[in-house]
């Protein structure tokens, strides 16, 4: 199977781990946020409205593309969207994140997490994924929510800390948990087949927080489900990046769930992680997005590192370790692109 017309991209090429002429870069939370033009055009009302409009979002998804020269747009969405399109009572509060009114508690909330039909709960999001490909000459990356971290949202009701509520259910009542983690692994799977079936080139899963768990417990409550996943859109041949934050003792498990890419976050060095997963699997990352917010030069020192741990291993995508904070200078961005692709080399 085939990613189409950007088969023989430098993006695609390395999330294969094969032979390409240049490092490719993208970066998390590209869209929006500290970009100017972003602000001018984002408008009043939630991410969530911004979502609801094609032409917004379609233009939203091309800005980093044009400013920075990276080698793949990330569509400009967020994993709460299924959530929110069958019902289930949510919202993105700005500066803070999704919050539930009522949030998950018992088998009875089951019922407000009804299977997702895309086309007509999420026509928006297909309608921006078509847009999109029309306009871009770089690889569009959909993506999902992994169970865990969506989970994690609709149990806590609001953005946490510690995850207890989340894995006081897991301890207490296993079942429900499965029933739980197995909806939301159903939602994944038909939101990613539809943003590949509208033309994205590769799909990441977001477990964000999936750090929150030990090595066993992700493993018997989190594996499962989000291998699931990246199996069930196996078929379809685009590139499939796992990523999480705080996974450094994860990194192998992550790795097995089945995924093309794993993503690294910048607590663990690019060769430590290497020597983890082995030479099969391409790695994502893992520059610390506080050095791009410490300016030019820890930025491209940073990035040199990287690039320096990497060793021209084929199988690298160049990222940050995790999204980019609203406050970054977006020239900075700029500068460590321009880095990426003068210095990085391939084997
Ligand atoms: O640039 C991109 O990465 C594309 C769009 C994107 C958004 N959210 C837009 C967004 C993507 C890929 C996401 C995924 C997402 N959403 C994740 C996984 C990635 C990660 O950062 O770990 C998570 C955990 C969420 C949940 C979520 N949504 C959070 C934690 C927040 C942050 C709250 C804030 O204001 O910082 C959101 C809101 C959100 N999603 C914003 C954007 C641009 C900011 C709010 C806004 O512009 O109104």
């Amino acid at each position: 199977m085939s990613a189409g017309r950007f088969d023989d991209h430098p993006f695609i090429r390395a999330c294969r781990c094969q032979p390409h002429d240049r490092v490719p870069v993208w970066f998390m939370r590209q869209a929006g946020r500290s970009l100017p033009e972003y602000r001018a055009i984002r408008g009043e009302g939630t991410i969530l409205d911004a979502i609801a409009d094609p032409d917004l979002s379609t233009e939203i998804t091309l800005q980093p593309v044009r400013r920075y020269g990276v080698d793949a747009a990330i569509l400009y969405s967020d994993i709460v969207v299924p959530a929110h399109a069958v019902g289930f009572g949510l919202t993105v509060t700005p500066g803070v994140g999704p919050e539930v009114e009522h949030p998950f508690r018992s088998a009875a909330d089951l019922d407000r997490l009804r299977p997702l039909d895309p086309e007509a709960d999420t026509p928006y999001v297909l309608e921006t994924v078509r847009q999109l490909v029309t306009e871009l000459d770089v690889p569009l990356i959909g993506f999902a929510g992994a169970p865990f971290t969506v989970a994690s949202y609709l149990i806590e009701g609001r953005p946490s800390r510690d995850y207890a509520n989340t894995k006081r259910l897991m301890f207490t009542d296993e079942t429900l948990w499965h029933a739980l983690m197995e909806r939301l692994a159903d939602m994944a799977i038909t939101s990613l087949r539809s943003q590949i079936d509208n033309g994205a080139s590769a799909i990441q899963l977001f477990d964000s927080w999936a750090g929150a768990l030990s090595p066993p417990q992700y493993e018997r409550y989190v594996l499962p489900h989000s291998s699931r996943v990246l199996a069930g859109v196996a078929d379809t041949g685009v590139p499939r990046i796992h990523f999480g934050v705080t996974t450094g003792e994860l990194l192998e498990l992550i790795r097995d769930a089945g995924a093309d890419v794993v993503g690294v976050d910048w607590r663990v060095p690019l060769d430590r992680a290497r020597a983890r997963v082995g030479d099969e699997v391409a790695l994502q990352g893992n520059l610390d997005p506080t050095m791009v917010l410490a300016g030019v030069d820890a930025a491209l020192e940073g990035t040199r590192d990287v690039l320096a741990r990497n060793a021209g291993h084929p199988g690298h995508v160049f990222n940050l370790g995790h999204g980019v904070m609203p406050a970054v200078d977006p020239d900075v961005l700029s500068a460590v692109v321009e880095v990426v692709h003068r210095e990085g080399t391939v084997n």
